[in-house]
């Protein structure tokens, strides 16, 4: 038997878990579970790369991990790990920073953005992100890496690096493949920009049916759309987005035809999107309200995954190692 390919992903505990990331990514590591062998990470050092409270970490990631557990990403199949466990990462890191061209971290998308947002605090870490990124995924030397559209550039970035490393110390390295969903870019709430923690435009998918519903009452649907007797255009509405994700195909064939003819008004489309984000969520609520009554059983989940993730990244940097010329003689 030949052994499973690696794929690796990881997410921020920095607030609350939503759709964005629900569809663009976490639902992709659920479907990948048997076909490779899973690793996915919490990752909390990148989470200080902003200003935070240290007090509230802990819990942010218990969250983050119930939501995950509640998504459908079950330990049995994978290993789930909070990245500080992993001491192995930041080493890596190390090794890699000394690989990365400081102007190539300059053009980061995400660093540009980044430091204009948090100009106040702009640290060494918003620049090297991308770096301490590559190194949680060369650190388990896997093959893909299930992320929304983007991540793309700091996964080139990953497979640069790993190049590179390899050329200058010797093969250790695979070129890690980035794997887009269909869903590889939500938009929020104002219609407009990409579902995102850091603005306040999220659906959360641990949200309660009426949290959900004043989202959604108050989501920037067609802007010329002004009257409800105006014929709608389903074609630049982030709410008809949604239901090409969400609800089934002849719903979704009704809802657009109703809102071209001006047959349904968009408080009558949003209550039909409702249902269909309550028919998804709802199973997932229900099971991280059942994890958060035994937290216990969560933080052993994570204790386990760590020493999972610790044996792998202990390896591979053993071989890093080796080859950067650091250790004993063999
Ligand atoms: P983070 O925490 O911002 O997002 C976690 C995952 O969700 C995806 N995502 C989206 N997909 C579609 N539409 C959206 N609006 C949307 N918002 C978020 C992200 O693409 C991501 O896949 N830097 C990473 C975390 C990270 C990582 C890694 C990822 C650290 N190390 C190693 C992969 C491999 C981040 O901040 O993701």
């Amino acid at each position: 038997m030949t052994a499973r390919k690696k794929a690796f992903s990881g997410i921020q505990p920095t607030g609350k878990v939503h759709l964005g990331n629900l569809l663009g990514a976490i639902q992709n590591w659920v479907a990948l579970q048997d076909a490779y062998d899973c690793t996915f990470c919490i990752v909390d050092w990148h989470a200080m790369t902003v200003d935070y409270d240290a007090n509230e970490l802990r819990s942010k990631v218990r969250d983050c991990a119930i939501a995950l557990l509640a998504s459908g990403v079950d330990p049995s199949r994978c290993t789930l790990f909070v990245q500080s466990e992993v001491p192995e990462h930041t080493e890596l890191a190390w090794y890699l920073m000394t690989c990365a061209p400081v102007s190539r971290l300059e053009l980061q998308a995400q660093y540009k953005d980044k430091s204009a947002q948090h100009a106040d605090n702009l640290n060494a870490g918003l620049l090297t992100y991308p770096v301490l990124q590559a190194a949680d995924i060369l650190a388990h030397r896997a093959d893909v890496v299930p992320v929304g559209e983007d991540q793309k550039q700091h996964l080139e970035l990953a497979r640069e690096l790993a190049r590179k490393f390899n050329l200058r110390f010797g093969q250790v390295f695979p070129e890690p493949e980035t794997l887009l969903t269909p869903a590889k870019r939500i938009v929020g709430t104002d219609g407009k920009a990409k579902m995102s923690k850091s603005k306040d435009n999220t659906l959360d998918i641990l949200a309660t049916p009426d949290e959900l519903w004043q989202r959604l009452r108050s989501a920037v649907t067609d802007e010329q759309r002004l009257r409800r007797a105006d014929p709608g255009r389903p074609e630049v509405c982030n709410v008809f987005a949604w239901h090409q994700m969400l609800t089934d195909a002849p719903q979704v064939a009704s809802v657009e035809s109703g809102c071209r003819t001006a047959q349904i008004g968009c408080m009558d489309c949003k209550k039909i999107l409702h249902q269909s984000l309550l028919r998804l969520l709802d199973p997932i609520r229900e099971r991280a309200q059942a994890l958060y009554a035994e937290p216990e059983k969560v933080d052993a989940i994570l204790r386990e995954g760590a020493a999972k993730a610790r044996r792998s990244a202990k390896a591979t940097l053993a071989l890093a190692r080796e080859k950067c010329g650091f250790g004993p003689a063999a």
